[in-house]
């Protein structure tokens, strides 16, 4: 079986969060299931630079405004096809926002071109290879679904996966004709979406399989509280909507063998760990104390990820004695939170904002807890990491996090099953109880090293997935071959 695969992002060539990881990682575990993937990603300036073997394999006089080429390449072990489209592509900035941080204000075709392109690919118009099924991952690949769907000619099949169902490519109505799109899929079984275009929407109504990154987020996406807005579609075509859980790349995260950190370990050498706690203690200017309780936060700083009720429990974390280890980008205002408490609060908070893949690692194995009190988390990387890097994972009960993590309550800790902490709802209250709860367990050094070893012997890693997102495949394939 041979795959398409569609994204905005791919690790290590541009990230902005876990979809780039997951989009990484998943062809070379899916490739040890006897499945090809070739992944399809815009043509980034940070991309451009990266690429080798590049051969031209499409070319176009006019993609939305300027000449496209798209090149068959490699890069860092990744089999791509990069769409260079230097007038959509080619700029300073992130993959969606300008250096000043707002949108790209041509969001719209930088992706439908995207996915007008995935479509082409699809259908084989380049020599050499044509896949079985075109996967697209969150709404900047929603379009392929449609482009497939109105070309007429016999197409793949198609698969979409939700990341995140809060960023969903809404688009003026007018645009429909500019974008390539037919009058006739401008209805509820097309694009439309609330008297627009929906690239997410047209993803989602348009492609034979749903899947999105963990089966509680499967569930709770067909909910009003938690579908924004398409829980109706999703609930309507429930019967091929799954949930299969994301892994982390082994490779990449492994204690035994990471360069990034001061001191490799593994389960057996745990005691090995303490030298990381140490450094990251001096790397971000806390008290250095073996005894004092570590909790680290490795985050996008947005709503959605809940670290306003961090900043709302540091008195509780100060009584404690503990100390905080912030790593994080994202919103203004928390940003300014967290620069604020680090300053009212030497020693004990210590805060780094931006993008840093070196700290992420070290507070990873540096830390004895890590703090992921999400309101919603499709399915969430970082505990993934904390369970194989023995950081403690407290988090909130909702999506990947709630089928991720064991929670340490007395029943789990007598059975020796618990992995971590999980606390419902995601309320500042919840989150002190539990942190209150996280350092009576630290006061218990055995039971505590034990919960530890127990989350990381858990298998995070891409194996399982990759087995479920093959026999996706291959019962997809065999079912449009009757
Ligand atoms: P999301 O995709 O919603 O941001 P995930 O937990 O799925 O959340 O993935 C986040 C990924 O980004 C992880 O690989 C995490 O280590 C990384 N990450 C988040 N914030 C930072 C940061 N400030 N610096 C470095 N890596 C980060
Ligand atoms: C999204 C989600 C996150 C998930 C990631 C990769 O960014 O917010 O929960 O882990 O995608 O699937």
């Amino acid at each position: 079986v041979s795959v398409l695969a569609v994204a905005s992002e791919i690790y290590p060539l541009a990230k902005t969060g876990g979809l780039a990881d997951v989009v990484g990682a998943l062809p070379a575990a899916l490739a040890a299931e006897g499945i090809e993937t070739v992944t399809l990603v815009p043509g980034y300036p940070a991309v451009m630079e990266k690429i080798e073997a590049a051969e031209p394999v499409l070319a176009a006089s006019d993609l939305f405004g300027g000449e496209a080429k798209v090149l068959r390449a490699c890069a860092a072990g990744l089999d791509l096809f990069v769409l260079d489209a230097p007038h959509l592509y080619a700029r300073p900035g992130g993959p969606y926002t300008g250096p000043d941080g707002r949108d790209w204000p041509d969001n719209a075709f930088r992706f439908a071109a995207l996915s007008l392109t995935a479509a082409q690919l699809g259908l084989g118009e380049a020599a050499g290879f044509t896949p079985d099924i075109v996967h697209a991952h969150d709404w900047q690949a929603g379009l392929a679904a449609a482009y497939l769907a109105y070309d007429g000619r016999p197409r793949p099949a198609t698969v979409f996966t939700i990341h995140n169902l809060a960023f969903q490519g809404k688009y003026p109505a007018d645009l429909l004709g500019a974008l390539g799109l037919p009058p006739q899929s401008f209805s509820i079984d097309g694009v439309e979406y609330y008297n627009a275009i929906g690239f997410l929407k047209a993803g989602l109504r348009l492609s034979d399989r749903i899947t999105t990154v963990s089966p509680t987020y499967a569930a709770e996406i067909r909910t009003p509280e938690g579908g924004m807005g398409l829980d109706g579609l999703l609930r309507e075509r429930a019967d091929v909507v799954t949930g299969i859980l994301n892994g982390i790349d082994d490779k990449i995260w492994d204690p035994e063998i990471d360069p990034l950190i001061a001191s490799r370990y593994a389960i057996q050498s745990s005691a090995l760990r303490y030298a990381n706690k140490t450094a990251l203690q001096k790397r971000l200017g806390l008290a250095v104390n073996p005894d004092a309780l570590v909790f680290g936060v490795v985050s996008r700083l947005s709503w959605q990820k809940g670290q306003d009720l961090t900043l709302a429990n540091l008195d509780i974390l100060e009584r404690m004695g503990a100390q905080l280890a912030m790593l994080g980008a994202g919103e203004p205002w928390l940003e300014e939170g967290f620069r604020a408490a680090a300053l009212a609060r030497p020693g004990k908070v210590g805060a780094v904002f931006g993008y840093d893949e070196a700290i992420a690692h070290q507070i990873q194995a540096g830390s004895d807890a890590l703090l992921i009190p999400s309101r919603f988390e499709p399915c969430g990387l970082t505990q993934l990491c904390a369970l194989r890097y023995g950081a403690l994972p407290v988090a909130a009960r909702v999506g990947g996090l709630a089928d991720t993590i064991i929670d340490a309550n007395e029943a789990a800790l007598a059975s020796g099953v618990g992995t971590g902490f999980l606390f419902s709802p995601a309320a500042s209250e919840m989150l002190g109880a539990t942190i209150e709860r996280v350092g009576r367990l630290w006061a218990n050094k055995e039971a505590w090293s034990r919960l530890m070893m127990d989350g990381m012997k858990t298998d995070v890693s891409w194996r399982r997935p990759a087995i479920e997102y093959a026999r996706l495949y291959r019962s997809l394939v065999a079912e449009r071959r009757q």
